[in-house]
């Protein structure tokens, strides 16, 4: 197994959304920068109570340039659907944070086309302080792990989404993440979209561990405007 030197050595001093956002551009924590792709940050309120955590960046958000200049997760497809089952849940999404497990998308070359692979165990892991710095900056009250990349970040290689979804969980102690936020497993919106007999029911169950995170974090309420961006 190749592992990373890690994301660690590569992190601003300053720890605000904006700084993060800019080094990671510089990151060289694992392999993945080398495809020359764009790092995407996670973009959100940082007063946000939910902290909606993805796997990698989508297509589309490699050119999306949704805030201060910068891409942004959840800005194509799989964005669509999730902003609908926050909207079912009854959040609104500019009201959460959202990023990624790993911040630059890994892929083959099939001739002109590109197909995406699930990142390593040693890349998760050697993207996680960007995932953690975020969560020290944001301290959210539930953390949503969306499918088996995110849950393997934060809670190890071995939790199983199916498994494990909808449970108010804990972080465990040696990540040391102020604030000791709820965690809810649950499955990535791309999961719904491949879901070709049953999408009704994905998506449903998608919302229903939604509003579970919703409930938990007490307050549906908008953020301030002056937090919405980015
Ligand atoms: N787009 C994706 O395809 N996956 C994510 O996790 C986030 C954005
Ligand atoms: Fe750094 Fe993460 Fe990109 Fe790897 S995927 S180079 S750890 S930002």
């Amino acid at each position: 197994m190749v592992v990373h030197p890690g994301a660690q050595n590569h992190l601003p001093d300053t720890r605000d959304i904006v700084s993060l956002a800019t080094a990671v551009a510089g990151c060289r924590g694992c392999d993945l920068y080398r495809a020359a792709e764009p790092a995407v940050f996670g973009a959100g309120p940082t007063s946000a109570r939910i902290l909606l955590v993805g796997d990698q960046p989508g297509d589309d958000d490699l050119d999306a340039e949704s805030w201060a200049g910068f891409a942004e997760p959840f800005a194509g497809h799989a964005g669509r659907l999730l902003d609908d089952a926050l909207a079912a849940a009854g959040i609104d999404r500019h009201d959460v944070y959202r990023t990624t497990a790993v911040k630059h998308v890994r892929f083959d070359r099939a001739g002109r086309r590109r197909i995406r692979k699930k990142p390593s165990g040693s890349q998760i892991t050697a993207c996680r302080p960007w995932l953690l710095a975020e969560l020290a900056v944001v301290r959210p009250r539930v953390v949503v792990c969306l499918g088996a990349t995110a849950a393997h970040s934060l809670l190890g290689a071995d939790v199983r989404v199916a498994g494990r979804r909808g449970t108010i969980l804990r972080l465990p102690e040696w990540l040391h993440v102020a604030g000791d936020p709820a965690v809810i497993v649950t499955i990535h919106p791309s999961a719904v979209l491949r879901a070709w007999t049953n999408q009704d029911d994905a998506f449903d169950s998608l919302v229903r561990d939604l509003r579970r995170a919703v409930g938990y974090a007490g307050e549906t309420a908008p953020v301030s405007p002056a937090d919405r961006c980015p």
